[in-house]
């Protein structure tokens, strides 16, 4: 048997050392091919497996590992105490088959809301590109406390409780509300009960459910020229109807709206530092949009994204301390102030919104991490926030001076700055003649980050120009990466416009 078995395997391709095959593999494929040609009939006894293994000059575990794959698709039984059989091929007992499938080349498509959103994903890209110079709206990452975070972390682990790890509300831990409530009153101005305060995920998160909750396809939709791309995605996605407003030395002038807008549900606006502008909005146009807001029977997100640095020295009040008729939904975020991974941020809500939000925020993210939230809130009671708060305040004051100082005296009035009120950003605006898509990308291929403003205008005229971060880096690194900007900017042709 077994040298006639051997020359039936040899003819099946076993020992041809068949490219990149394993040669249990080839084994396994010799006699699988042997049985359904027949070459070994129902009910042959095959050799065992130390003999096989003798005969072919392999080892014993090559045989035992195709004999396994040859039981499993049903090709041969082992019957134990006798040995393996090989099955009825024709009784079509055989189950299974190792031979692999052609891909489909048809997918079912995704829906029109996730094609919408793909369309902003060239954009949304740039926030993950590898770099911290000079990535817009970070805070000096290298100065967060990590010992003290750390040091309350174990402190909660420590004192965790099974009830903890439960399930959780989704508008978040009393103890955070409680403390953001503080925080507010003293920081912002802003008088609020805790129970209308809602913990999500950040700004971003915080108008996905906004928009959820009060978007209906068609409605009319308010937003600054330029704007926060990512709400211009949101709102799209959601199929409203959106009119941008431009933007003056004094913020959005909601008096245009009155000839262009019949039924405004909603009106989205960055007054402390309109993003990514940088203008501040003046007091007078803050009582104007909430007086047209109680007219036309809408609401008003102000997103204060940034309002620590923009507002400390020259506070106005925001529009939701401004606000007796409950029109206005505050949205803050700790994800500029600490760190973006945070991922930690509120809403200040109006109570009647309150339930709703609820029941929509439990059917999708359910709530933020109880941990995060306990960490956060003891490190606002603790007045270590407040420290660090001063700390990022100052370090960002001082690398935005050095930022400015050293970037004009290398390009001498080459390229600009544009003025802006404060913030975590600024715009050097660049010439027509070259594009500012295609110069971010050269610059960040070079390890620059930067975002290109005109992706910030929903309509014309769009400027041009680049949105550049300062704070993150400390000053050594900020002079080398200008340096390295500035023989960039000299290397790049003087015309370059996307076609
Ligand atoms: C206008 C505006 N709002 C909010 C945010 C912060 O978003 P998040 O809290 O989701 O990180 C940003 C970040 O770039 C922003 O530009």
């Amino acid at each position: 048997m077994s040298n006639k078995l051997n020359g039936i395997l040899m003819a099946h391709g076993f020992g041809s050392g068949q490219a990149g095959e394993s040669l249990y593999l080839e084994l396994y494929n010799a006699i699988k091919k042997a049985i359904i040609k027949k070459k070994l009939e129902y009910n042959t006894r095959l050799p065992p497996t130390r003999l096989l293994s003798q005969d072919l000059g392999v080892s014993r575990s090559t045989v035992v590992k195709a004999y396994d794959i040859l039981c499993l698709e049903n090709y041969i039984t082992s019957v134990q105490g006798s040995g393996y059989f090989v099955n009825d091929f024709q009784q079509k007992k055989i189950k299974y088959s190792l031979k692999t499938y052609d891909k489909p080349t048809e997918y079912p498509s995704v829906s029109e809301k996730a094609r919408r959103f793909r369309k902003h994903l060239n954009l949304m890209n740039r926030m993950h590109q590898p770099g911290l110079a000079f990535r817009p709206g970070l805070p000096p990452l290298d100065i967060f406390p990590v010992g003290q975070w750390q040091q309350l972390t174990n402190n909660y682990w420590k004192g965790v409780k099974y009830s903890d790890l439960s399930y959780k509300s989704s508008l978040g831990l009393d103890s955070l509300r409680k403390s953001i409530v503080n925080y507010l009153k003293i920081y912002r101005n802003i008088q609020c009960h805790y129970e209308q305060v809602v913990i999500v995920t950040g700004s971003l998160h915080s108008l996905s459910i906004l928009g959820e909750l009060l978007i209906d396809p068609g409605d009319e939709v308010i937003v600054e020229n330029p704007t926060y791309a990512n709400a211009i995605a949101i709102f799209r996605s959601l199929k409203s109807r959106m009119t941008a407003l431009e933007i003056d030395e004094q913020g959005l002038d909601i008096s245009d709206a009155r000839k262009k807008v019949k039924n405004p549900k909603l009106i989205y606006t960055t007054p402390s530092n309109q993003y990514p502008s940088g203008v501040q909005m003046s007091l007078q146009r803050r009582l104007e949009l909430l007086e047209y807001a109680n007219a036309r029977n809408c609401l008003i997100i102000e997103d204060d994204y940034d309002h620590e640095f923009s507002n400390w020295d020259n506070p106005i009040t925001s529009i939701f301390g401004l606000d007796k008729n409950e029109r206005v939904i505050y949205q803050g975020t700790f994800n500029k102030l600490l760190h973006p991974s945070i991922r930690l941020g509120y809403i200040i809500v109006p109570s009647y919104l309150i339930e709703d939000i609820k029941a929509l925020y439990e059917q999708s993210l359910r709530f933020v991490s109880p941990e995060v939230q306990k960490v956060m809130s003891d490190f606002i009671e603790r007045n270590y926030f407040s420290r660090h708060l001063r700390s990022v305040l100052q370090i960002s004051r001082e690398r935005r001076e050095f930022f400015t100082t050293a970037f004009d005296k290398l390009f001498g009035g080459v390229l600009k700055i544009l003025p802006v009120s404060g913030g975590l950003h600024l715009i050097v605006q660049l010439p027509e003649t070259i594009d500012d898509v295609l110069f971010s990308d050269y610059l960040a291929d070079n390890g620059i980050i930067t975002f290109p403003y005109s992706k910030y205008f929903s309509r014309e005229p769009k400027k041009n120009g680049l949105i550049m971060g300062f704070s993150s880096v400390s000053t050594p690194v900020i002079k080398q990466k200008l340096e390295l900007m500035y023989q960039l900017y000299t290397a790049y042709p003087a015309v370059v416009k996307a076609e």
